[in-house]
């Protein structure tokens, strides 16, 4: 069975998973990078980077699972680029010529355009649909392995209230943002369809996974 998975999503104490004000300069609005410097400081991340070293611990075990057993992603166009970037024709993602997902990655947009192939596996293929048509969309892509939710915090309550999400990987950083993007809006109640559980780590964030009850 492919699963829809979410890895490694931040969210501040009162709920948002970004800042407001995003922008080229600043891509999580005032949040700033602090959503993920629980995250940067891990071994999983700094293999990501190609740089040595890094954290062992609660936090690496948990942020390692973005990857095994993932064949495709379907992220929102908040997440692809800053407002206004589907007016750039040459926008390719925030990271580079190889970016970290290495399988087909779906944006989902109003502003569909033509596919792009990047190095390293990642092929970025644009769709205007339903959630429930883009996660059929992205596990046929995925030819048998699981799909992973990307974000941001709009696609997640998306594809939340859809009912569309199996496990979810949440990481509740103690910083309090006031203002941007909230995840949980209009979800009163989710947490009864699935088996929640919390752990805290030396590092102040707590992880909180859900998992569909039955699965
Ligand atoms: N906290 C974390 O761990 C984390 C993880 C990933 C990203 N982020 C951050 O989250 C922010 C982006 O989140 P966001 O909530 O603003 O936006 P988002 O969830 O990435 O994308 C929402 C946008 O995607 C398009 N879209 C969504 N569903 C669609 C559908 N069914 N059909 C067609 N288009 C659809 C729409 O844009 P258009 O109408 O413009 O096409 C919509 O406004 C960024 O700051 C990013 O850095 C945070």
């Amino acid at each position: 069975m492919s699963l829809a998975r979410v890895h490694n999503f931040s969210i501040s104490l009162d709920g948002f998973g970004t800042g407001e004000g995003q922008s080229h300069d600043a891509p999580f609005g005032h949040a700033g990078e602090g959503l993920h410097e629980w995250m940067f400081a891990t071994g999983f991340w700094h293999k990501m980077i190609g740089r040595p070293g890094g954290t062992g611990g609660v936090d690496d075990a948990f942020a390692r699972q973005f990857t095994p057993g993932i064949g495709a992603e379907i992220m929102g166009a908040g997440k692809f680029g800053p407002p206004g970037w589907h007016e750039d024709p040459e926008w390719k993602g925030w990271w580079g010529p190889n970016p970290p997902f290495h399988t087909p990655t779906f944006i989902l947009t109003h502003h569909p355009r033509p596919s792009i192939e990047m190095e390293g596996g990642t092929t970025f293929h644009f769709l205007d649909a339903s959630p429930a048509k883009a996660l059929e969309t992205a596990r046929e892509a995925a030819g048998g392995q699981d799909v992973r939710i990307g974000g941001g915090p709009t696609l997640i309550r998306d594809f939340l209230a859809a009912g569309l999400i199996d496990h979810m990987h949440i990481v509740v950083v103690p910083t309090l943002l006031g203002r941007g993007v909230r995840l949980w809006d209009g979800l009163e109640g989710t947490e009864k369809d699935y088996e929640v559980e919390a752990t805290s780590s030396p590092s102040g964030v707590t992880h909180v996974t859900f998992t569909r009850v039955g699965l």
